[in-house]
């Protein structure tokens, strides 16, 4: 069996800049240990503020290693919870034997506020770590602009724009759980609901009424339309695009891997002349090239041709020796 005290001793120092001043930054949600490229594969240790989180997706830690690992970050923080999850076998989360939900808690992330909690019925913690980079360069550039979150699950995005000073936030997501850690959220920050707003809404719909396309869906025989928010035409200076690899709705289907332009084209014209749209593929074996390809071909053909592409890498908790994150992401300025 691999000997992990080393390896997190490694994984440790490796970090000890990034985690300087990343609690000098207000910062205590972080990945602690990165699977493969730390030396274990399947394994992720992440800091949700005052949570532990251990999460296996190939094989299962056993007690002793479990408790390692307790002992080894107990010089770090100290901890309100700390949780494994095995997710070693598929539908892990309803065979996991020690499924009692976890304590909702609340992290930080450059100074601002969000719901943790580590184990829940969804798959992730309430924020994903890897997209610092991208919460990031919204609290950067998001003063005094209008800014449309698309696919925004718990609002981070949403939450930082808010709190750089955006003059208007849209936050669009069709679950309606997602959104309402999105208003805890909030609440957390002590924003307005002037400073923020939350469309339950399918994507498709949101997008293509603010972009002003006709919103069509498909019909069966003996079935009623469905009803959707009905929502002003309206372009903005900022559009974060962050969808899932796969989703189907009533209205449209997400495919990141086949059908990148369906998201992509009524983003683009939801956005501003002038204006910048921030895109992410998350799917691992589409590579940057092919998929930068893509979006290129998608804008030009949408007619708003890109003026310069900003690319954003996953900070270095999420380390990548091959340069190729999983996680990419791309500015685009229009
Ligand atoms: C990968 S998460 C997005 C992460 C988010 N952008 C962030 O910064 O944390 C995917 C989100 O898309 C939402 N979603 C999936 N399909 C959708 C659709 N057709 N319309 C609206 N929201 C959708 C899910 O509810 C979920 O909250």
């Amino acid at each position: 069996m691999t000997d992990l005290v080393p390896l997190l001793q490694q994984a440790y120092q490796n970090r000890a800049s990034l985690l300087e001043t990343l609690h000098a930054e207000e910062t205590n949600c972080y990945r602690l240990f990165h699977g493969t490229n730390e030396g274990m594969a399947g394994l992720t240790i992440d800091r949700y503020g005052p949570q532990l989180l251990i999460q296996s997706f190939h094989d299962s830690l056993n007690e002793m290693q479990v408790a390692e690992i307790e002992a080894f970050y107990s010089i770090l923080f100290s901890t309100e919870e700390i949780i494994y999850n095995d997710r070693s076998a598929s539908n892990s989360r309803r065979q996991d034997a020690n499924d009692e939900r976890s304590l909702t808690l609340v992290g930080q992330e450059l100074g601002v506020n969000y719901r943790v909690k580590g184990k829940h019925s969804g798959q992730d913690p309430f924020l994903f770590l890897d997209m610092r980079v991208g919460r990031r360069y919204i609290k950067a550039h998001a003063a005094n602009k209008s800014v449309l979150n698309l696919f925004s699950y718990t609002c981070g995005v949403g939450l930082c724009a808010a709190i750089a000073g955006a003059e208007t936030v849209v936050n669009v997501d069709f679950a309606e759980r997602n959104l309402a850690i999105g208003k805890e959220n909030s609440e957390l920050n002590n924003l307005s609901s002037e400073q923020i707003k939350f469309i339950q809404s399918d994507f498709f719909t949101a997008v293509k009424q603010f972009a002003g396309i006709p919103v069509k869906q498909r019909i069966r025989r003996g079935q009623k339309p469905r009803t959707f928010p009905r929502l002003e035409q309206q372009q903005f200076d900022i559009v974060y695009l962050d969808p899932p690899r796969w989703a189907k709705s009533h209205f449209g289907t997400v495919d990141l891997i086949r059908d990148y332009p369906s998201v992509l084209k009524p983003s683009l014209l939801a956005t501003k002349e002038g204006g910048t749209l921030i895109c992410t593929n998350n799917v691992a074996k589409v590579p940057m090239d092919e998929w930068l390809d893509v979006v290129k071909r998608c804008a030009e053909k949408a007619g708003r041709p890109i003026q310069n592409i900003e690319l954003l890498t996953p900070e270095s908790d999420f380390p990548s020796p091959d340069g190729q994150s999983p996680l990419k992401i791309a500015v685009l300025h229009l």
